[in-house]
């Protein structure tokens, strides 16, 4: 393997264009295509990071000697787009999130890319967030004491013309509604703090605009380690985003985390003095952390150090938002033990999957 990574991105939309501002500076890994169905938006990305531009994703691999592809495609497509790439030349893959949206399809990708030889790699970029980070090691240090409750808190506006964007955006079968699209990442944020969750009871709804899946949602869960927590996630507030917390009310303290995506440790009665050294400005949702999501696989491919997320782990936050829409579907509790799937989210929708399939 050579010393500098040669990464490839696939699907050159929003997050695309972020991924290749985060990359800059990192000196252990190389952009050197970009991919895209839609020719115009593979040269755009291509031109601003002067790399090649292609159309059909096989073409890159086989002409561009990658270690490692960026998935930044529709969620919907990710199990099928990275199932292609292991098989047609097995390479590293950093997974946007949702990595995928069905349980038996992350599995079998794993032991995929394990016999492959090769790793899957989930961004869940907010656990790298400085302020999220100093919560962690204050429940890990017992700081905070054991956790009471843990609580979710996205009071967000996405209109119809949000949904309207991309005939992908808010299917049960490509994206999943304000919980796995938006929500998960403080979903994932509240399992890596407050630790696992036994059983959930949720109830969702459509409050702000026409979706297939739900725009608004209340759960309630109770952690193995025997504190409560809530999550309430809506994207019906009108006429702004007004908040994105996480906070956990441990048995010595309190930590609150606020700002667009976590980035702001706004109370934490250990050290007062840290809500304002461990907060960070950043300039939009996505947030800053990508370049430590970079800076870590690196070190991991090229070095062999820790994965940022190890792919059971980010599975696991897939099996909790299964397990809340389950718990919906049935109107009842349901325990992750139980392994259950929702009945509806990553539905097979042949006819949509096709407009993402390679031609
Ligand atoms: N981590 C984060 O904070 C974050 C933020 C935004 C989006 N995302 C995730 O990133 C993914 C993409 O989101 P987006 O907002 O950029 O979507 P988008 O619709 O703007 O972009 C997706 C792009 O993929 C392209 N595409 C589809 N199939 C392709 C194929 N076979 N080959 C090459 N290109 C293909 C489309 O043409 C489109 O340009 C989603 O899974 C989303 O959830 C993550």
């Amino acid at each position: 393997m050579s010393k500098v990574l040669k990464l490839g991105i696939i699907g050159c939309g929003r997050v695309a264009f972020h991924h290749a501002e985060m990359l800059k500076g990192i000196d252990e890994i190389k952009l050197v295509a970009c991919c895209d169905l839609v020719e115009d938006k593979a040269k755009s990305l291509a031109e601003k990071t002067e790399t090649k531009a292609y159309t059909n994703y096989h073409q890159m691999l086989d002409k561009e000697g990658l270690d490692m592809v960026t998935l930044a495609t529709p969620t919907g497509a990710h199990y099928t787009h990275t199932k292609d790439i292991l098989n047609y030349r097995p390479i590293h893959v950093l997974l946007e999130k949702p990595m995928v949206l069905r349980i038996a399809h992350g599995l079998e990708l794993n032991t995929l890319a394990y016999k492959k030889g090769v790793s899957i790699f989930p961004v869940y970029q907010n656990r790298f967030n400085t302020a999220v980070q100093r919560v962690k090691s204050a429940l890990v240090a017992g700081e905070l004491g054991d956790v009471v409750l843990g609580t979710v808190r996205v009071r967000w506006c996405r209109p119809q013309r949000y949904y309207d964007l991309a005939p992908w955006r808010g299917t049960f079968s490509m994206d999943g509604g304000a919980h796995v699209n938006q929500g998960i990442h403080y979903i994932d944020i509240l399992r890596y703090l407050a630790g696992e969750i036994e059983e959930v009871h949720s109830l969702f709804a459509q409050l702000g605009a026409k979706l297939e899946a739900e725009d608004t949602g209340v759960s309630i869960v109770k952690f193995k380690n025997g504190g409560l927590g809530q999550i309430e996630i809506t994207m019906a507030a009108r006429p702004d985003d007004f908040e994105a917390s996480v906070s956990i009310v441990g048995s010595r303290g309190l930590a609150v985390l606020g700002g667009i995506c976590t980035n702001k440790l706004e109370t934490f009665s250990p050290s007062p003095a840290d809500q304002t050294r461990c907060s960070e400005e950043v300039p939009m949702a996505y947030g800053l952390s990508h370049r430590r999501v970079y800076e870590m696989l690196a070190k991991a491919i090229v070095h062999g150090g820790n994965a940022p997320v190890e792919f059971d782990d980010g599975l696991n936050t897939i099996r909790l938002l299964h397990a809340l829409y389950r718990s919906n579907e049935e109107h009842r509790w349901v325990r992750l033990d139980e392994e259950v799937e929702s009945k509806r989210l990553g539905e097979s929708n042949k006819q949509l999957l096709a407009q993402y399939l390679i031609r």
